[in-house]
């Protein structure tokens, strides 16, 4: 991939080589980014008994989120991501688990309600919203019980803003515009922040 990508009006092309691009950096920052995310899976554990549970992780990168939830003792969990970069990372950083590519706007080969938890973990503020109602669709369809986001919530450091101007992301109208996003898809929703302006939506289908 060229770097002509970067400025390609394909969202997807563009997303795909940034992810692509820094896939090697996002896999040295794995183990910090698996740690931080402990305190959230424990916020979540103690809403949702995550063992026993099969996940299915949209967006996986390099694992680090996949590997947090695999801590609480689910029955299966498989990652899916769009960049075979971040595969290939996920899949040295975490042999034990599964990681295949996919794109999660259309994810025809799993089945109608096939996984407990269908969750996303930084995806969704990447997207602008026609996407993100996409990618909701899918994880919707795919889900038995549980649609969570692991995602931003609140207000967050300045190179946190930096990093996803560079991203070219939809960093500031998922902030402003998600939750009643979230809210007018499901019915039996719930926000719970966590650190440094970031936090769960979680959405439960009956
Ligand atoms: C910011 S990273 C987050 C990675 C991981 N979930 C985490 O929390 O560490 C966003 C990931 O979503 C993937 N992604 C973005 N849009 C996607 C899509 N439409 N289908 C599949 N993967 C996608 C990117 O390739 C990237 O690996």
């Amino acid at each position: 991939m060229s770097v002509k990508h970067y400025f390609s009006k394909n969202a997807d092309k563009r997303a795909k080589f940034i992810f692509n691009l820094i896939a090697p950096i996002y896999g040295r920052l794995d183990k910090k980014l698996e740690a931080g995310f402990y305190s959230t899976v424990l916020i979540l554990n103690n809403e949702i008994n995550i063992a026993g549970k099969t996940i299915l992780d949209i967006g996986s990168g390099t694992g680090a989120w996949s590997s947090s939830l695999n801590k609480f003792g689910p029955a299966y969990i498989q990652g899916i991501d769009f960049s075979e970069k971040m595969i290939l990372q996920a899949q040295k950083n975490h042999p034990e688990l599964k990681f295949n590519q996919g794109n999660a706007e259309n994810l025809s080969e799993f089945e109608d309600n096939s996984f407990d938890i269908v969750t996303a973990s930084f995806v969704l503020h990447g997207v602008k919203k026609e996407k993100r109602a996409n990618i909701l669709n899918e994880m919707n369809r795919i889900s038995k019980k549980y649609i969570i986001l692991n995602d931003f919530t609140g207000k967050t450091p300045l190179f946190i803003r930096f990093l996803e101007f560079m991203e070219r992301s939809d960093y500031k109208n998922f902030k402003q515009n998600f939750c009643s996003e979230f809210k007018a898809k499901f019915n039996n929703t719930k926000k719970i922040r966590a650190r440094y302006g970031t936090g769960l939506y979680i959405a439960q289908k009956y």
